[in-house]
């Protein structure tokens, strides 16, 4: 809990705060604004910002703190803190405005919490995902190579016997390159899946979902899972698409996680639907995996919740995928358990519905 006047200066320092920072705060009530121990250029960055969200000039200093909490705003945000020491900190602050009794605001109110667990585990989600995806060049890329490989093999041999045309010869080095542009896209779609967007784009869902699922698929099949598909209704919506793609896979693989321990393989199975029923996108997700007990279901969207041992189970999959689809993308996730019949089967499992709406048909 830190405290200022109407101008930035210290006003409260409390005892959690020295202990974050390693100041005292007799170092740095009423001589330092809270500037001391942020990150400069967050700051810069934010005055950008701010300056364009709220069409007005905000100057790279105090201000960017408090400037949604003098209009009225909710003012909520995550920022990097630096300690005495120097160590880089991020912190979740809220500030609010202290207020007399004529309602006349004399200072700020931030209150930091300390986020560093929660963004490790979030990088070592995105490590495991981005692991997944690497699998899958692996297996994408294992054939053309090997095809790239006989042809050149091949035209070598004719050349040394000279028996080589020049015919045989475009018409291989065509397949060659083609082959390369195939290599080509696929580290194409892996840059775009690495790289952070701060502005959502138009995407269209189903080709989101698809993308997802190729990431996936090669653990999918490893793992001897049925995987059915059927993606016949699709809708544009504004978003940021790795991060829907993080949120599908983390689903998916506690689907995977949950199917593994089954032992009978054909009944493996794990079904991801999309229909649109009125003006909303239905995304369904559903295993067979025989369904998560009532007294958890309630709280596995709370981070750090799991059921799994320690050295697998984070807890953060469906905290992070929760916050992407509900706080991103004003859609909705819900959970179930199901029962349902497949090939004359009756099969029970999770079943994750997550809602789109305001979508725009294509
Ligand atoms: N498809 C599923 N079938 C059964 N249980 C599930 C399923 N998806 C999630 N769970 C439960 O929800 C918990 C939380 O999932 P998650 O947030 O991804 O964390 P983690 O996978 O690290 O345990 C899991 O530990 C598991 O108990
Ligand atoms: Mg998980």
């Amino acid at each position: 809990m830190i405290s200022t006047d109407k101008n930035g200066i210290i006003q409260q320092f409390n005892k959690e705060a020295e202990k974050l920072l390693g100041y005292e705060a007799k170092e740095v009530i009423n001589i330092h604004t809270p500037e001391i121990f942020h990150l400069k250029s967050e700051i810069i960055l934010k005055a950008e910002y701010l300056s364009k969200e709220l069409n007005k000039k905000i100057q790279k200093g105090f201000e960017v703190f408090v400037e949604k909490t003098k209009l009225g705003l909710k003012n909520e945000n995550e920022w990097t803190y630096i300690s005495k020491k120097g160590e880089h900190i991020p912190v979740l602050l809220n500030i609010t405005a202290l207020k007399n009794k004529n309602d006349e605001t004399y200072g700020y109110l931030g209150i930091a919490q300390d986020i560093s667990q929660r963004k490790a585990l979030e990088s070592q989600s995105k490590l495991a995902s981005m692991g997944e995806m690497i699998g899958n060049i692996a297996h994408q890329w294992r054939q053309p190579l090997s095809m790239i490989s006989t042809i050149a093999s091949g035209i070598l041999v004719k050349n040394e016997l000279n028996i080589t045309d020049n015919v045989d010869v475009s018409s291989n080095m065509e397949k060659i390159i083609s082959q390369t542009k195939y290599l080509s896209n696929t580290i194409d779609d892996f840059r775009n899946f690495i790289k952070e967007n701060n502005d959502k784009e138009r995407i269209s869902l189903v080709n989101t979902i698809e993308k997802s699922l190729s990431i996936i698929k090669p653990s999918i099949s490893n793992n001897h899972i049925n995987l059915i598909v059927n993606l016949k209704d699709d809708i544009y919506i504004d978003g940021f698409e790795n991060q829907l793609i993080q949120a599908f896979i983390n689903i998916l693989n506690n689907a995977k996680d949950a199917l593994k321990e089954k032992t009978v393989d054909k009944d493996k199975l794990i079904f991801v639907e999309t229909q649109f029923i009125k003006d909303e996108l239905f995304l369904i997700i559903k295993d067979s995996a025989g369904g998560i007990k009532d007294d958890i279901i309630h709280k596995i969207f709370e981070p750090y919740f799991t059921t799994k041992h320690k050295s697998i189970g984070t807890g953060i999959g469906l905290s992070m995928a929760y916050q992407i689809i509900a706080e991103h993308h004003n859609a909705t996730i819900e959970v179930f358990n199901s029962t349902y019949e497949y090939n004359d089967k009756t099969h029970t499992g999770a079943y994750f519905q997550i809602t789109f709406k305001d979508a725009c048909l294509i």
